[in-house]
């Protein structure tokens, strides 16, 4: 059935990869971002590569009367809430910046969805609400709370508060996505992840390390009890994380509640696989050299995404070789980004 869906945060990385997946699956979408994090030209190459036309409002979350209007000029069925501030180093240093975003931001959504009747949302969590698991593959039921910052409680304290609302409510359709670690690009090479300043996540600082932009590698800490001592992650391509809010949002029509997913691959890589993989991808080299360990990282996280497959259908299917591929081509075709 076709829906109309409200994307916050639609200019963003995952965001802009998941609006191509609503529209390519026949829904309609209304976008709704700040641009704090992101540029109009994201979403100026997603109609293009889509050939659809949508609505974009660009505005807070924190500000409900936005959120009022839109409601009210358009029939939203189901809301995907990416907006967000998400660097876990800037959140330890603005800890009340992260909480009014993430939180009172998300809050305000709420209210705003209750007050028009929209009851259904997927929430944009992750994988750092399981903090250092006691054992790997991490399944849904695995403890949650032990997280070392703000950025990480925020994920953790909106999941709640949603729990807190479908108890209040028992109309509420919510799905909380875990993610594990999105990498990669559309295949088009047109939109990708367009960090600002010097990136901290693994991905975008090793293309950049390829493209020629920066010389080299850190990696933080080799004396991790993993197999070659660099930390392990799982990695998933970006647009089979967006196919899985796709599913997500057919199987809340089924019914009310609070679902949980992971979505992740089930595979880890260390941060030297990581490397040599994208050299060989990108056909660059990636020097590194090792450095202690960064502060509130852990050894290895990766997912069991069972339940995904079990309830949603769904299955991460693009492997690492894609996943760097992608990545060199929106890399290599767009130095600077989305600055032309
Ligand atoms: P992103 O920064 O590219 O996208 C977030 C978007 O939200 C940006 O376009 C930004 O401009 C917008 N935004 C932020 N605050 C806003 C506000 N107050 N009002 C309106 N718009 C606002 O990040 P992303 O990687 O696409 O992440 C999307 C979501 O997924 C975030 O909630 C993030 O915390 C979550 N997440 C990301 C990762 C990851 O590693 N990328 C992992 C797990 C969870
Ligand atoms: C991956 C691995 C690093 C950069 C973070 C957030 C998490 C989630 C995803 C949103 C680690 C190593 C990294 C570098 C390195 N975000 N590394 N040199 O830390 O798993 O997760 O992003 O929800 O909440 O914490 O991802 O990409 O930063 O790091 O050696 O320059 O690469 O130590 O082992 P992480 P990452």
């Amino acid at each position: 059935m076709k829906q109309t869906i409200l994307i916050t945060g639609g200019a963003g990385y995952i965001g802009s990869h998941t609006c191509l997946e609503f529209l390519a699956a026949g829904h309609d979408i209304v976008v709704f971002d700040n641009l704090c994090n992101s540029s109009l030209e994201s979403l100026r190459r997603v109609k293009e590569l889509s050939g659809r036309e949508f609505p974009f409002v660009a505005a807070d979350i924190r500000d409900r009367a936005a959120l009022d209007a839109l409601f009210k000029t358009y029939a939203i069925d189901a809301v995907i809430h990416f907006a967000g501030l998400k660097a876990v180093g800037e959140s330890v240093e603005k800890p009340l910046l992260y909480y009014d975003n993430n939180i009172a931001g998300s809050i305000t959504l709420f209210e705003a969805m209750q007050a028009a009747g929209v009851k259904t949302v997927v929430f944009s969590s992750s994988a750092t609400v399981y903090g250092d698991p006691a054992s790997v593959p991490i399944r849904e039921d695995f403890p949650v709370g032990a997280t070392t910052n703000p950025y990480g409680r925020g994920k953790l304290i909106v999941e709640q508060i949603l729990g807190d609302l479908a108890i209040s409510d028992p109309e509420w359709r919510i799905a909380l996505l875990r993610y594990f670690n999105p990498v990669g690009a559309h295949k088009s090479g047109r939109i990708g992840e367009d960090p600002r300043g010097i990136p901290n996540n693994l991905m975008p600082y090793i293309a950049q390390v390829a493209v020629g932009r920066r010389e080299y590698l850190n990696v933080w800490g080799n004396d991790y009890p993993t197999p070659d001592g660099t930390g392990v992650r799982d990695y998933i391509h970006v647009v089979d994380l967006a196919q899985g809010h796709v599913k997500a949002v057919e199987k809340l029509a089924a019914g009310p509640g609070v679902r949980i997913w992971n979505l992740g691959t089930g595979c880890g890589y260390s941060v030297v696989e990581m490397a040599q993989a994208f050299e060989k991808a990108s056909g660059h080299p990636v020097p590194y050299q090792f450095a202690p360990r960064r502060a509130g990282d852990i050894a290895q996280c990766w997912a069991d995404p069972a339940l995904a497959e079990r309830e949603l259908g769904w299955k991460a299917r693009r492997g690492l070789d894609e996943m760097c591929e992608d990545t060199w081509r929106w890399q290599s075709l767009n130095p600077q980004g989305f600055e032309e």
